[in-house]
């Protein structure tokens, strides 16, 4: 499986995947990352990794869809078969999704459909939640809403703040990124018009 990543940031959920692949845990390729952002230090994991980048700074496109159309372009120059995107901080235009739709994945930090867009640590500790976590779900063009494919709950415990919640969820998000990269590279996985598949039997 030929994986492109969109990544903004710190990208230690890409370098999971990586670590998932020395392991050989995962048999695919990463073709491209891909960035918004040119310090961000997602680049240097793929660099130290011999994974291709591309930055695409929006500051140079007249709006989200010129911006979106050429972001698409590189990417599909590199003919993925996946799109992950972790820690992509942008909103992706709708058409410039259409083409992806079961082929594109996002790891977002709440067990959706709780808590979709930015802060989801502070405002499930804000509601009382007493479980917190995170979601792998299809992309579709409604922001962070597409089909949920696998969660990871974690407790929240008395005296947890945005940061010690957030720091417990990350090294679950690194399992449940790699667990369902490795389900799609094994074929186990489809998203049709009825939702999605799990060895061919609805989710
Ligand atoms: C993660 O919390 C992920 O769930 C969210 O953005 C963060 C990215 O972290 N979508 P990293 O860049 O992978 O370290």
């Amino acid at each position: 499986l030929r994986i492109a990543v969109l990544a903004s940031g710190r990208g230690s959920n890409f370098a999971a995947l990586l670590a998932a692949r020395e392991r050989s845990e995962l048999p695919v390729e990463f073709v491209l990352v891909a960035s918004d952002k040119a310090d961000a230090p997602v680049l240097q994991f793929a660099q130290s990794a011999g994974v291709p980048t591309t930055v695409l700074d929006p500051r140079g496109y007249s709006d989200r869809r010129a911006y979106d159309v050429a972001l698409f372009d590189r990417i599909g120059a590199s003919k993925p078969d996946l799109l992950v995107l972790a820690g992509f901080m942008r909103i992706i235009d709708g058409e410039a999704l259409k083409p992806w739709t079961g082929r594109m994945i996002n790891i977002h930090p709440s067990l959706l459909p709780k808590y979709r867009g930015l802060h989801t640590h502070r405002r499930a500790l804000k509601a009382g939640d007493l479980e917190h976590g995170a979601s792998v779900h299809y992309v579709t063009a409604e922001l962070d809403g597409g089909p949920v494919i696998a969660q990871t709950i974690l407790p929240i415990e008395a005296g947890d703040n945005e940061n010690t919640l957030a720091a417990r969820l990350l090294p679950l998000e690194h399992q449940l990124l790699p667990a369902v990269v490795a389900l799609l590279a094994a074929g186990r996985l489809a998203l049709s018009e009825e939702g999605i598949t799990f060895d061919n039997q609805p989710l």
